[in-house]
């Protein structure tokens, strides 16, 4: 069985996480998504309902699992028996980082592999920062994050 962890902060998760997540489940037998809890940021969502957006918006995605971390995530990958890391690339910009990302957790456990998917072109400008930037100044979310959370992001505000 090929398990893979799809990690991140998801505060909050938008379609680009999204596309990947749903990409990712037609390629593994098990995509398990990895939500950071201790991460340098500030979330506007915590750890716990991070992972109850995450929940509700792949639902329907039968191999798809949801669960938070702290600590190394190659450590949370061998937890779940993950042979794949699954990273979405959105520019260039994101490569130098990633790369690095990559090499590091190939460092630190050669038996897991770090696989980069591009995103999709339709949201490859996305961030959930720029998602709560538009958010705190009442703008439209509409085709940046899932319709089923729109409202509990407007709530945050
Ligand atoms: N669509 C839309 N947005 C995307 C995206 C996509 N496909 N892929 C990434 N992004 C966005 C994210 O939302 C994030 O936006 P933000 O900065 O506004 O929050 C940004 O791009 C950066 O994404 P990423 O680099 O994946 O950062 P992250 O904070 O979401 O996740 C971890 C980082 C969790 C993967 C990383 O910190 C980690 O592995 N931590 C565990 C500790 C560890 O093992 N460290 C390495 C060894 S020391």
């Amino acid at each position: 069985m090929k398990i893979a962890v799809y990690p991140g902060s998801f505060d909050p998760v938008t379609n680009g996480h999204l596309d990947i997540i749903e990409r990712a489940s037609k390629i593994y037998d098990r995509v398990i998504v990895g939500v950071l809890i201790n991460g340098a940021k500030k979330p506007l969502f915590d750890a716990e309902e991070r992972v109850e957006l995450l929940k509700s918006v792949t639902a329907d995605l039968d191999n798809v699992e949801i669960d938070s971390f702290s600590g190394l995530l190659v450590d949370f990958a061998k937890e779940k028996n993950a042979c794949v890391i699954i990273k979405g690339l959105r520019t260039v910009n994101d490569f130098e980082y990633e790369f690095q990302m990559a090499l590091l957790n190939k460092a630190l456990n050669p038996n897991i592999e770090t696989m980069f998917m591009m995103t999709n072109t339709k949201y490859s400008y996305i961030s959930s920062s720029m998602v709560k930037e538009l958010a705190a100044f009442k703008g439209d979310l509409n085709g940046f994050v899932p319709t089923q959370i729109i409202e509990k992001i407007k709530e945050k505000y």
